[in-house]
């Protein structure tokens, strides 16, 4: 029985030890998986991957001489999650990209975490000399027997090439077994090291400084705000210039929230703010303003009202927050919810509202709990049968969902809560149920996302770069299903990198992302257009027989009196990832629903949306397709979705769309993207 929200790391210990397709090999052993080819379906070919085996996090970002250093974490061992190590690879051009041995690899003492890594100019930390001033690491050290985690050193002189641990270590240890993650960075004003790393299970960031990089003092805790989650990971806070200039900067903290993220899951979120040297002043968020309507039920009273309950799950009335033996619930309204955690996850039972007649057409409710399709369910019945359904994400963190009940006006219905699941995740959270005329997801304006896919986690910058870019890789995957994938010999890939930006825009200051320069580098055969209408763009496409995996589109439409423009990606008579922007109600989004393989696991098959405001007349997409992804920056990067894909190899086509009229398309390019492994 699993009493905790899945981790991570549980998760991943879970799959390790329960075994998975993957054979796990021991230390020692020869690498059990064959070599790549770099061909392999799915492989992406334009970012970066493993050879074989295992990755998540990108770790120790940093440049040095010429060379770009991008570790991770990675098991040399396995495709799952496991021996958790440091993968390195280089570059000089942060496209190709050198894969080197194993640079930290899991010690007797400790398994190695994420971290970051700084070019130590002043050998302030003593590690190298004046003459050859080191790499210095710091990481989070797994203590395998303790669960202790704390932050480490290693050190390197030959370019990142060989690593010496510090010796003397923890250098910070709180003594938790939750303290995760360290980014650090020079902060001139302040004449110090500065250390991020989060306190997971707190939402919290804490921030610490040093002159030495050895020893560490307290300085301040940020947090928790916006979006909570399970837990938070992998913080970084980087200052930008605001609309490119460099007199008005603003900080930004940076940070990684798992489980009950955007669309449940692992996602990124940021908050512009103000750093002095010791704190981190978050702006105002947003606010969210709910949408009006009927409260039908909230739960806070002694008793369920007029619901009717069976079994045992429910209790004599509303839970207040978790029950004996569960983690942390959050994200409920006032003190009362519906919690069938009563007895662990062996409780069964259901909880029927009276009869109403629906006259509005959403009903909203936060969910939680379980994953269990009708099984931890949330019911609406009309007539007796189940004519809307919903399930939690595996999380203890609610989320808000909704019902379209436009179809049902004027019927009479009733409402139930459902929790028939006896083994790990076996119970069901529920609380603010509201009969509504509009729908607002409020996790999404809940906090400012740095992406609205599924897939960019733990995403941080580059340190010591030679200009003032500010250069960020993201994990490309989601710990919902990271173990799942069906890819082989590797799992995962991180993301092309992406150059930071701030700008001002009606609703605040945002964070704008685009892919690097670089990319074009990669260009291959060209196709283009300007001034045509969308149908006879299609034309041209078919013709030309422009298709592919890994392609770059740029494309700006006309938006003018459309309902929806957009594209069909990865596109077959089977298949297809659809980008589409609709004027009317100011929002984009991707559907990966029909993208492939995606009935494997939860959380895959999924439309992913965001508010895209302030359009104007045209819209302008960036568009980087791979093998099995798609990045999508909308609006020169102020919107970004990263969204894997597992389409078939045949699913190549390319195809624009746009209903209430044909769009002007104002300019379509589309390039051929070449390998970067291929020579
Ligand atoms: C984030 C994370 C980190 C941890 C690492 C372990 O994805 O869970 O918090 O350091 O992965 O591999």
């Amino acid at each position: 029985m699993n009493r905790k929200p899945h981790l991570p790391l549980l998760t991943a210990l879970l799959s390790l030890t329960l075994g998975s397709c993957a054979t796990i090999a021991q230390p020692g052993n020869t690498f059990p998986l064959p070599r790549a080819t770099y061909d392999e379906q799915w492989r992406p070919q334009v970012h970066f991957t493993p050879q074989r085996n295992w990755m998540n996090d990108p770790n120790g970002l940093v440049y040095l001489d010429g060379e770009y250093h991008l570790f991770f974490q990675h098991n040399p061992y396995g495709n799952v999650w496991g021996h958790m190590s440091w993968g390195h690879a280089v570059s000089k051009d942060l496209v190709h990209w050198e894969e080197l041995p194993v640079a930290i690899p899991e010690a007797e003492d400790i398994a190695i975490f994420s971290g970051a890594a700084v070019y130590d100019r002043d050998n302030t930390s003593g590690l190298g000399t004046a003459a050859k001033p080191p790499l210095v690491a710091i990481f989070t050290g797994w203590n395998k027997s303790t669960n202790n985690q704390s932050q480490y050193l290693a050190s390197s002189v030959d370019r990142g090439r060989t690593w010496t641990r510090y010796g003397k270590d923890p250098v910070l240890n709180i003594g938790s077994t939750e303290s995760r993650d360290p980014k650090v960075f020079w902060h001139a004003e302040s004449n110090q090291w500065i250390m991020v790393f989060a306190k997971a299970r707190e939402h919290k960031v804490a921030i610490y400084g040093s002159k030495d990089l050895k020893t560490w003092t307290f300085l301040s805790d940020f947090g928790p705000l916006g979006s909570e989650g399970d837990v938070w990971e992998v913080p970084d806070l980087i200052q930008l210039p605001v609309d490119g200039n460099s007199s008005k900067k603003k900080w930004v903290m940076v940070v990684s929230v798992n489980g009950g993220s955007l669309y449940g899951g692992s996602g990124m979120q940021y908050f512009p703010g103000d750093f002095n040297g010791t704190t981190f002043t978050p702006d105002p968020l947003p606010a969210v303003t709910e949408p009006a309507g009927e409260v039908f039920a909230d739960f806070e009273g002694a008793d369920y009202g007029g619901w009717e309950k069976t079994g045992d799950a429910f209790g004599t009335g509303p839970a207040h927050g978790s029950l004996t033996g569960q983690s942390p619930v959050t994200g409920f309204k006032g003190s009362g919810l519906v919690n069938t955690f009563l007895n662990f996850d062996q409780g069964t039972g259901t909880l029927t509202s009276p009869e109403f007649t629906l006259n509005k057409p959403f009903i909203t409710f936060l969910i939680g709990g379980g994953n269990h399709p009708g099984e931890t369910a949330f019911n609406l019945i009309i007539d007796g049968k189940v004519v809307r359904s919903a399930t939690g994400q595996d999380s203890e963190a609610l989320r808000s969902k909704f019902f379209d009940v436009a179809e049902f006006k004027g019927k009479k219905a009733r409402l139930q809560i459902v929790d028939s699941h006896t083994g790990g995740w076996g119970h069901i959270l529920i609380d603010h149920i509201k009969f509504t005329e509009a729908v607002v997801n409020d996790m999404e304006f809940k906090t400012l996302w740095a992406d609205f896919g599924k897939d960019f986690y733990a995403g941080v910058t580059y340190s010591n770069l030679p200009t003032d870019d500010k250069i960020w890789i993201g994990w490309l995957s989601n710990w919902q299903y990271a173990g799942q994938l069906p890819t082989y010999p590797w799992r995962n890939a991180q993301s092309f990198p992406r150059k930071l930006s701030l700008k001002t825009t009606p609703e605040g200051v945002r964070l704008f992302q685009e892919p690097i320069e670089a990319l074009k580098n990669q260009r291959g055969a060209r196709f283009s257009v300007q001034n045509l209408l969308v149908s006879k763009v299609n034309e041209r496409l078919m013709s030309a027989a422009v298709r592919g995996k890994s392609l770059e589109v740029l494309l700006e439409v006309e938006t003018a009196s459309l309902q929806n423009v957009g594209l069909k990606l990865h596109q077959s008579s089977k298949e297809e990832t659809v980008v589409s922007y609709s004027p009317l109600a100011e929002r984009i989004s991707l559907d990966r629903s029909k993208a492939g393989e995606g009935s494997f696991n939860i959380g895959f098959p999924e439309v992913h949306a965001a508010p895209l405001k302030d359009v104007g007349s045209t819209l302008k997409l960036h568009i980087l397709l791979d093998t099995s992804s798609i990045e999508v920056f909308a609006e020169d990067g102020k919107v970004v979705f990263s969204d894997l894909t597992l389409s078939s190899p045949s699913s190549d086509g390319l195809e624009l769309f746009s209903t209430g009229g044909d769009a002007v398309v104002k300019n379509l390019e589309v390039y051929e993207l070449k390998s970067i492994w291929k020579k």
